[in-house]
Parts: structure tokens; C-alpha cells; sequence
């Protein structure tokens, strides 16, 4: 296939922008998002074969990815050097489109997207024990000004929340491993062999979880027996934070998306690593609980823990050309 040029960028120049944004993380590396290359236009849609219907029945997560993408997108044309204008949930687009990105003025690329768009080969999803260092207040205030910047919030967990989120964490874990067609489900898209290019390789799984564990717990080697080195354990007081919408709704998932990348890639930057901790937003019940744990006024949309780390493996990514949607894909597309 010979790409497409879009923008007044090369066709090398375009695929590069589309590989930068298919970096963005997606729960169990499903890579849910697909892009549309117009001449002067990027539309951003959702692939409808890419939901999890058992852990995202709204596809809420899958907003939220498809949300990360968008911003390494914005990112990534800025680098080249494009100012990217951005309206989310466009009119007459059919039903999977999510956002539509035009070229505003050529400029040089700010100094900040240069930064970032560094970050975003670099970011990782780290599901190792992480160092007992903890995170400095002032990093702490760069990750909440990220989000802010986005339109969102970050509620960093205070000490005396901490027992009750980690109830909620195991309670959501126990309901969710419950359910048959969750588990299937989950080890349908974890601990993939290598060579694969979505789900997520029982390399970059992290130690095997175990019953003291507090906070990471997910298995994502389907089982896979990997001892853990004695000593390894996890870190008694990570730094958890929770990326918050001020609203429910598409709209909103969309921009939490967004602020959830840009914190990602600002921690990057800085020398953070972290994990995703979803259990609890992904059950309606202990979301609820934890809307309230915060306060009852925002939404909570993702649940992390960012620290000190060491260096964790890399999870594969569709290649720029699948990504890429033609007109037939389109019209094909249920909502
Ligand atoms: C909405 C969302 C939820 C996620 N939930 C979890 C989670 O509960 N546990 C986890 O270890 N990773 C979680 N992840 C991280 C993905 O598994 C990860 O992004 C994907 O496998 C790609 O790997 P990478 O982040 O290293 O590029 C989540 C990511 C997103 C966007």
C-alpha cells in the first residue's frame, strides 16, 4: 500500500504521524482506533471489532484509548510541524467516528510537543515492583497540570484513602474473576506469544501475582507460571492517582483520554514509570464507590500507580497501514 500523504505531509512523513499514534496504549492492546486520511483532514474512528464486551460494555475504555491516541496524534503533527485543530465527536460522519483533526497554521513545533512526542516510543505500561522512591511534589504537580491541561482532573490518593481504594480494588478484582466470560475473555488477550501484534506478551506481564499483593493483581500471562525473584516485592506506598472527567459521557471519556496520555508521556519525560489499575472503574459498583471515596463530584476514569522503575518490555502494535481506513471500511461500520 502506498500511503497516503494528508496535510500537506509526505506519505513517509503521514505514516510516521500514524505509527506515533497507534503507540497509545488500549486496554489489553486491542489498538481500537483507525484513521482516515483525507487531503486536508485526519479522522479519527473506532474499529467495532476491537471492543471487549465483557470488561468495557459501554466502550468507555475504549474511548479512553482511542482518547490516548488522539493526543499522540496532536502531538505528533505538531512535531511535524502542523498546529492541530480538533473537534471531538463530529456531525455526519458516520457512527465510529470519534474526532476529526484539521491542519491549523504550519509553525515550528513548540517546544513542549517536541518533549512529548519524544516520550511516546518510550512510555510503557510497568508492571513490575516498582523502587520505594517516591514520586517529588513538584512531579506530582507537573503529572495534575498534564491533565488539567487536557480538561480534566487528577485526584492524587491521599494516605488516608488508601485502605479503602485497595478494598475496592480487591473487591472489583474478586467479582470480575467471578464471571467465566470475563476470564475468557481476558485470557483470550493476554499472555500472547511473540510474533503477535495486538493483546499483550506474556513478556511484559510483570511477576506472577500473589495473594499479599496489594494493588497489581491482574494476571496478564494467562497463567503462565513465572516464579517471582525473592526479594522482588511490590512497593508498599506507590504513588496512586486517578484521572478524573468533570462530566459522564463520550465527550468526556474522550478528553479523560487525552489527559491520561499527556500525564503518561509528561511522566515519561520525567523519568516515571507506571501501571494501569482498572478493576475498579471497569465494575459499576465499586466505580460508584470510588466516585464517592472522591468526593461525588467528578467521574473516575482510570486508576494508576507511577513510580521508580526498571526498564519493563514492549507490547507489539499493528502496523501504520492497517490502521488506516478506506471509505468502503466506513460505510461497512455498525455503530
Ligand atoms: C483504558 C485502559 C485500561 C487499562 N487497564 C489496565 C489494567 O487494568 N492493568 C494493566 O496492567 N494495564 C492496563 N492497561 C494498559 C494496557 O494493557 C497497555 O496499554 C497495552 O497492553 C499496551 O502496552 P503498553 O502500554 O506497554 O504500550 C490499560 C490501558 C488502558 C488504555
Amino acid at each position: 500500500m502506498v500511503f497516503p500523504s494528508t496535510m500537506g505531509l509526505a506519505p513517509e512523513r503521514a505514516e510516521e504521524v500514524v505509527r506515533l499514534a497507534g503507540m497509545a496504549p488500549s486496554l489489553h492492546n486491542r489498538q481500537p482506533w483507525r484513521f482516515r486520511l483525507l487531503p486536508h483532514l485526519i479522522e479519527l474512528h473506532f474499529d467495532p471489532g476491537s471492543r471487549l464486551p465483557v470488561a468495557d460494555p459501554e466502550d468507555r475504555e475504549l474511548r479512553l484509548g482511542c482518547g490516548a491516541a488522539l493526543l499522540n496524534l496532536r502531538i505528533a503533527l505538531d512535531h511535524a510541524g502542523v498546529r492541530p485543530i480538533v473537534t471531538l465527536l463530529p456531525r455526519l460522519h458516520g457512527q465510529t467516528a470519534l474526532a476529526e483533526v484539521r491542519a491549523g497554521r504550519s509553525d515550528a513545533p513548540d517546544p513542549d510537543a517536541v518533549r512529548l512526542c519524544r516520550a511516546i516510543p518510550k512510555r510503557r505500561s510497568n508492571r513490575r515492583p516498582f523502587l520505594s522512591t517516591p514520586v517529588p511534589e513538584q512531579d506530582q504537580h507537573a503529572l495534575a497540570r498534564a491533565v488539567h491541561e487536557e480538561g480534566s482532573h487528577l485526584h492524587v490518593i491521599r494516605r488516608d484513602q488508601l485502605s479503602a481504594l485497595e478494598e475496592l480494588v480487591h473487591r472489583a478484582h474478586r467479582a470480575q474473576l467471578g464471571d467465566p466470560e470475563f476470564r475468557s475473555e481476558l485470557d483470550r488477550w493476554t499472555g500472547r506469544p511473540e510474533g503477535e501484534s495486538e493483546g499483550v506478551p506474556a513478556a511484559a506481564a510483570g511477576p506472577e501475582p500473589e495473594p499479599h499483593d496489594q494493588w497489581v493483581l491482574r494476571d496478564f500471562a494467562a497463567g503462565q507460571a513465572r516464579p517471582r525473584v525473592p526479594g522482588k516485592d511490590f512497593e508498599s506506598e506507590p504513588l496512586m492517582v486517578v484521572v478524573c472527567s468533570y462530566h459522564a459521557g463520550r465527550l468526556s471519556e474522550l478528553q479523560a483520554g487525552q489527559a491520561l496520555q499527556r500525564m503518561l508521556l509528561t511522566a515519561t519525560s520525567l523519568g516515571f514509570v507506571s501501571s494501569q489499575i482498572s478493576q475498579v472503574v471497569e465494575v459499576d459498583e465499586t466505580r460508584e464507590e470510588l466516585r464517592r471515596l472522591l468526593g461525588g463530584r467528578l467521574h473516575p476514569q482510570a486508576l494508576l500507580r507511577i513510580g521508580h522503575g526498571t526498564p519493563a518490555s514492549p507490547s507489539p502494535r499493528l502496523d501504520p497501514a492497517e490502521l488506516v481506513l478506506d471509505d468502503e471500511a466506513i460505510a461497512d461500520s455498525g455503530p
